[in-house]
């Protein structure tokens, strides 16, 4: 009876040192301390034991039994050390884990390379202010007071004197003001207007032009905004000169370009013409030229504006405005 406890008692002690893992150690201990384990069943067993013996190998069941409790324990915290060990190690010869990488959005991105072809062409960036007097905005722009051409823009006022930008023309004034041709510019940044819908968000982007010199004809406006198109959409857009109306320009012209969608076929989102109208343009009317000194015998020139989220639309096949400003990663991280 005793040996056999004891045979018990060393297998333990063996099968324990080779246990690597929790779940092993699990297994052990319903082997030996479970229901139907070694120790229980021979616990089990006693009765049948002649009296005078009985007692003696409880005992020493019992015993065995606390022992190897006290065995599992200790094997059951050493395991634990180890794995809390392990999960603290820091492997030095991994690679490195990439922080995921940002860029910028679709409308900076644009904007960037609406400037970029500018400026190869020679032009430069200025920006001016978002809360723009109503003079530069309008009046020296040749929109007088009570003229149907301010109702095309819905404007938020501030005061009487101030709006926030309907466009960005108005640094047409400021860069003349301040300087004698000949001037080439262009100023990108954001304009508001009160309108929302798949079209129209309150605020957008608007990049605007400007070239004055000594002999600058309509000839130089169609050839610096046909290089533009073909570097923006591509060699083989076609694209059309559209008589319009600014009050700031005369002549003007809008530019439309071959329907990016249907390649000029006719579809929905050009309402069947084949075209897209991306930007108006036009010769500085002499009116503008007054408010800044500019002798109209001497010079001439040319402007334009464009809206930059429209460009990006057309130039990714995107129809609602909105999507540029909800945050939608799911949207940014395509561009
Ligand atoms: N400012 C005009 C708009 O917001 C766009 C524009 C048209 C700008 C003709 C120009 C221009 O410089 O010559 O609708």
């Amino acid at each position: 009876m005793k040996e056999q406890l004891i045979d018990i008692k060393n297998q333990a002690i063996r099968e324990l040192d080779t246990i690597s893992d929790i779940t092993e150690l699990e297994a052990f201990r319903v082997a030996y301390l479970g229901k139907k384990g070694f120790i229980t069943s021979f616990l089990k067993k006693l009765g049948e034991l002649p009296a005078e013996g009985r007692r003696d190998a409880g005992k020493l069941a019992n015993q065995i039994k606390n022992e190897i409790t006290q065995l599992i324990d200790a094997a059951s915290k050493r395991l634990e050390t180890e794995r809390a060990q392990k999960a603290s190690y820091i492997d030095v010869s991994l690679p490195g884990r990439r922080p995921p990488r940002g860029h910028l959005h679709p409308i900076s991105q644009v904007n960037k390379e609406i400037c970029d072809i500018f400026v190869k062409m020679g032009y430069k960036i200025v920006t001016g202010p978002n809360v723009e007097l109503d003079y530069y905005n309008f009046e020296a722009l040749n929109f007088p007071k009570d003229h149907p051409a301010r109702d095309m823009q819905d404007t938020f006022y501030v005061s009487d004197k101030l709006v926030l930008r309907t466009q960005t023309s108005p640094m047409q004034v400021r860069v003349m003001e301040r300087q004698q041709p000949p001037v080439s510019i262009i100023s990108p940044g954001k304009v508001y207007r009160s309108d929302s819908d798949v079209s129209h968000t309150p605020m957008f982007h608007q990049v605007e032009g400007l070239l004055v010199d000594k002999g600058v004809t309509f000839g130089d406006l169609k050839g610096t905004l046909t290089h533009f198109v073909h570097e923006m959409f591509g060699k083989d857009t076609a694209l059309r000169f559209r008589p319009s109306f600014f009050p700031f320009t005369e002549p003007s012209a809008e530019v439309d370009i071959q329907c990016v969608i249907c390649q000029g076929k006719g579809c929905r989102t050009c309402s069947n013409t084949g075209w897209l109208e991306i930007l108006g343009s036009g010769m500085v009317d002499p009116a503008v030229y007054a408010y800044v000194d500019y002798d109209p015998e001497v010079y001439s020139g040319f402007a334009f504006g464009m809206g930059i989220e429209r460009v990006a639309m057309l130039k990714y096949g995107i129809d609602d405005i909105q999507l540029f400003f909800k945050n939608d990663m799911r949207f940014l991280s395509q561009f």
